[in-house]
C-alpha cells in the first residue's frame, strides 16, 4: 500500500511512520514544513520525505494523492490558545488547505483517513460521546474557541456529503491524545500549549501550574501508542471501515485536570534528575478569562464512548493514565536535558 502523509511530522504523524516502518511494507510519502520529530525514520527506503508546506506546494500534492492509495491529511492547529489568538488561520490551513485534498481525494477515487478531533462534540451533554447519536453542542460565534471544532465538524459533513457521491473515507476522533514529542516545550514556555505539556514544562521551570478555573474539567488522557493500534488496525482494514467514524481514546483514564497536576507533580519529584529540586511548581488556580482571554469557553467533560471501535475494529485502549503519563513525562525530561536544558 502507498500512503501519503500530509503533515508527517506532527505529533501523530510521526508516530504512526514508525509504526508503519515497522510492521508493514507499505511506502510512505510524506510532507511537512519540518522534519525534527522524524529520526532515523527519514533514512527509510520506504519513506520518501518532502520538506514543504500543504499550501504552496499543491502540484506535489495533486500528483502524490493521485499516486497512493490512501490519503491521511493531518496538518492542522490544534491548541486552545490558538483557537482564540489567530481564528482565521486555524481556519485557512485546518478547513481551507485540507478541503481541497479530500476534494481531489474524491476526484482521484482515494481512500481519505480523516483527523476529526474530540473537540466536535464541544459542550455535549452525554455522558459518553457516540459517534453516531451524540449531538455537537458549540458556543456563541463571539467565542473563537469553537471555530477549530466547527471548521473539523463542517469537514467531517463534506466528507460524509462527499461519502454518498462514492469518496471512500473513514473518521478518526483522537481525545486528548500524550506521548513523547507531544508539543515543544519552548512553546510551552510562553504558556501556550496542550496542558500535559504545559504542566511538564511549568515543572522544568519551577513556573506554577496554574488550574484554569480550578482544574475540575474532565479529560481521557490516552497514550499514543493505544492510538496508533487503532489506526493501524483502520489502515489494515480498507473497506470494513469505510464510512465509519470512530472514537479513539480511553475513557478509564479519565481525570480531573487537578488531579493531572497533581499526578505530573509527584512523578517530577519522583524522577531521579528532579528528586532534590530546592523548589518545586506550587499549583494555582487561574480564572479562564485571564489565562485564554475572552474569546475562550471551557469543555467541563468529554468521555468517549469506545463501543463502536471496540466491536469493529476488535480494539481497546491498554495503557493507564499513570503509566502513560509517566512514558509522556519521562521522554520530555530525557529530550530536555538531551538538549543541555535540565543539564
Ligand atoms: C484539546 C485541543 O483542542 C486539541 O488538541 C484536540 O482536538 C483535543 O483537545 C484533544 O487532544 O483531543 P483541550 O483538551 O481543551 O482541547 O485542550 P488542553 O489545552 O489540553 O486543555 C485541557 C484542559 O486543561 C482545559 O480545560 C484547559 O482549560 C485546562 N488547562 C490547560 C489548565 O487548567 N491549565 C493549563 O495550563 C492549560
Amino acid at each position: 500500500m502507498k500512503v501519503l502523509i500530509l503533515g508527517v511530522n506532527g505529533f501523530i504523524g510521526h508516530s504512526l511512520v514508525n509504526r508503519i516502518l515497522a510492521d508493514t511494507d507499505w511506502e510512505i510519502y510524506g510532507m511537512d514544513l519540518d522534519s525534527h520529530r522524524l529520526g532515523a525514520s527519514i533514512d527509510s527506503r520506504r519513506f520518501h520525505f518532502i520538506e514543504g508546506d500543504i499550501g504552496i506546494n499543491r502540484e506535489w500534492i495533486e500528483y502524490h494523492v493521485k499516486k497512493c492509495d490512501v490519503i491521511l491529511p493531518l496538518v492542522a492547529i490544534a491548541t486552545p490558545k490558538s483557537y482564540v489568538e489567530r481564528p482565521l488561520e486555524v481556519f485557512r490551513l485546518d478547513f481551507e488547505e485540507n478541503l481541497r485534498v479530500v476534494r481531489q481525494a474524491h476526484q482521484y477515487g482515494k481512500w481519505v483517513v480523516f483527523p476529526s478531533t474530540s473537540e466536535v462534540y464541544g459542550m455535549c451533554p452525554d455522558p459518553e460521546f457516540d459517534e453516531y447519536t451524540s449531538p455537537l453542542v458549540l458556543g456563541p460565534i463571539s467565542k473563537s474557541r469553537w471555530i477549530y471544532s466547527c471548521a473539523k465538524q463542517m469537514l467531517d459533513r463534506v466528507i460524509s456529503a462527499y461519502g454518498e457521491q462514492g469518496l471512500k473515507y473513514t473518521l478518526f476522533r483522537p481525545f486528548n491524545w500524550i506521548g513523547p514529542k507531544l508539543d515543544a516545550i519552548d512553546v510551552a514556555k510562553e504558556g501556550s500549549s496542550r496542558v500535559v505539556t504545559q504542566f511538564v514544562s511549568d515543572l522544568i521551570f519551577a513556573e506554577p501550574i496554574r488550574l484554569v478555573d480550578g482544574g475540575l474539567q474532565k479529560r481521557c488522557f490516552t497514550y499514543i501508542d493505544d492510538g496508533i493500534d487503532c489506526l493501524m488496525t483502520i489502515l489494515k482494514n480498507p473497506g470494513k471501515v469505510f464510512g465509519r467514524i470512530y472514537n479513539i481514546g480511553h475513557p478509564g483514564n479519565e481525570c480531573t485536570i487537578k488531579d493531572l497536576a497533581e499526578l505530573l507533580l509527584a512523578l517530577f519529584k519522583e524522577h531521579p534528575d528532579h528528586t532534590n529540586d530546592p523548589s518545586y511548581s506550587e499549583i494555582v488556580t487561574v480564572a479562564s478569562n485571564k489565562f485564554y482571554g475572552d474569546k475562550y469557553q471551557d469543555i467541563t467533560t468529554r468521555k468517549p464512548s469506545i463501543e463502536h471501535a471496540a466491536m469493529e475494529l476488535g480494539w481497546k485502549p491498554g495503557i493507564p493514565l499513570r503509566e502513560a503519563l509517566k512514558l509522556t513525562m519521562d521522554s520530555f525530561l530525557a529530550e530536555w536535558k538531551e538538549t543541555g536544558g535540565a543539564g
